[in-house]
């Protein structure tokens, strides 16, 4: 089943209790449509939409590092005790060192914890590829936040990360995002070869959250 992920980031609009209205509108559309659906609201709302819906909860990001003296880290073991399904690494507004991004797909392997790591074009996604994580999220950075879908600007690039993730290992599936706001974004990605999509500001900041989530997967 082909994914769309959901990324609050830290708008205001994907906080508080409005990150659980959201997700409750995530968790509706998804019921209607053939998409795997799942959302990253910001750490600190992550119990109360974990309670409100019933579709995987995912963090924004993990720190490399277990249990111990690490002030102000969220560990691995910290979101498997919470009952979060995984988490985003390495997103292009938080990223790691190489090691880091290692350490962690193989804690999250142990764990049971679903690996997203992102990258920003086709070498990093080899590189990605390589630690053999459940997903590469290929995000141009110069087209986060834009609303120019990466699948329409820079087709090749998700083409390229599509065949060369695959190349590596064809067990790790490969998600596309930045700017991608419509269906007509997402069946773009998918014909990609992308299984997926991750994005945030198309249905984050729309003035109309539910009828943005609809267009997104094509029920308008
Ligand atoms: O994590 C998703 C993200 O970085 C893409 O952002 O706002 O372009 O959908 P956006």
């Amino acid at each position: 089943m082909k994914a769309v992920i959901i990324n609050f980031k830290a708008y205001e609009e994907g906080s508080g209790e409005r990150a659980v209205s959201l997700a409750k509108a995530v968790e509706d559309v998804s019921k209607k449509v053939d998409f795997y659906m799942a959302v990253c609201p910001p750490f600190v709302d992550l119990s109360d939409v974990m309670g409100g819906v019933e579709i995987d909860v995912f963090a924004q990001h993990t720190d490399a590092v277990s249990y111990g003296s690490h002030t102000g880290r969220i560990t691995p073991e910290m979101l498997k005790e919470k009952g979060v399904k995984g988490s985003l690494i390495n997103h292009s507004e938080r990223r790691l060192r190489l090691a880091d991004i290692d350490y962690l797909v193989s804690k999250f392997r142990e764990l049971e914890l679903i690996s997203v790591v992102c990258t920003n074009n086709v070498a990093t996604t080899k590189a990605a590829a390589a630690l053999s994580p459940d997903y590469v999220a290929i995000e141009p950075p110069e087209l986060i936040g834009s609303g120019i879908p990466v699948s329409k600007a820079e087709p090749e690039v998700v083409e390229n990360s599509v065949k060369a993730a695959k190349e590596i290992d064809s067990s790790v599936k490969v998600l596309c995002g930045a700017g991608i706001a419509t269906y007509e974004d997402v069946v773009a990605a998918i014909d990609l070869g992308a299984d997926g999509v991750l994005l945030a500001s198309g249905v984050v900041k729309a003035k109309d959250q539910k009828k943005a989530l609809e267009e997104l997967v094509g029920l308008r």
